[in-house]
């Protein structure tokens, strides 16, 4: 099974994310998490460059879906699919649909054409269940330390974080099977037995 969590800056996904992979695992089940981008070689390099680790560079929207997309693609040839051969459920920090909220509903670019770019980059792989942690953009933001901020959160103005926050909405409110939508405001130890408990509804559906 393949699962990915969504949702904007500061939304707390790492947090709940170990926590549903600890579930998982106490249940018998074989996890591997995984973040994007990076969590490859090749990944790990062009997530520095597009967060501006050793300093920002210049990049625009169209090459962030490529660098983004590039990433990905390594890591769902080299790391993901294995793992789902394997039968391994895996858990993904951040996915497609980023690329779709920030990129596209964010930056303004056409959502078709990076569906395009991103069903070469996957292959078309598709994610069973996404997880959204919604709350509203200012507070993701505010949730977030300054020397932990990256490029998008530094170099981005609120009202491009509010674009992205609505378009993960908008993104789950089209696709009601695959998406469950959560207050990321909630206590977390609540959140993750909501998350948990939707998890094992989806896995039965499979
Ligand atoms: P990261 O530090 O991983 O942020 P978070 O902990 O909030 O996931 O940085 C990833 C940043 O890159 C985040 O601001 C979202 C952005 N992003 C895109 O703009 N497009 C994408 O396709 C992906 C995967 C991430």
């Amino acid at each position: 099974m393949f699962i990915t969590f969504e949702g904007p800056d500061g939304s707390g996904k790492s947090t709940q994310i170990l926590l549903l992979a600890e579930h998982l695992r106490a249940a018998g089940r074989e996890v591997l998490t995984v973040r994007e981008p990076g969590g490859t070689a090749a990944g790990e390099r062009i997530r520095a460059l597009l967060l501006g680790e050793g300093g920002a560079v210049e990049i625009n929207p169209r090459a962030d879906a490529l660098l983004f997309n590039a990433s990905r693609s390594q890591l769902v040839a080299e790391v993901i699919r294995p793992a789902l051969a394997r039968g391994t459920t895996v858990i993904a920090d951040r996915f497609a649909d980023s690329t779709l909220a920030y990129q596209g509903y964010g930056s303004g670019l056409p959502l078709d054409e990076l569906r395009a770019v991103i069903s070469f980059a996957t292959a078309g792989l598709t994610p069973d269940l996404t997880v959204l942690l919604d709350l509203p953009a200012e507070e993701g933001l505010a949730r977030k330390s300054g020397d932990g901020r990256t490029r998008f959160e530094e170099g981005f103005d609120a009202a491009f974080h509010t674009r992205v926050a609505e378009g993960f909405r908008a993104l789950a409110a089209a696709e009601p099977a695959r998406w469950r939508t959560f207050d990321a405001r909630r206590p977390k130890g609540e959140l993750a037995d909501e998350i948990a408990s939707a998890v094992g509804l989806a896995t039965l559906r499979q």
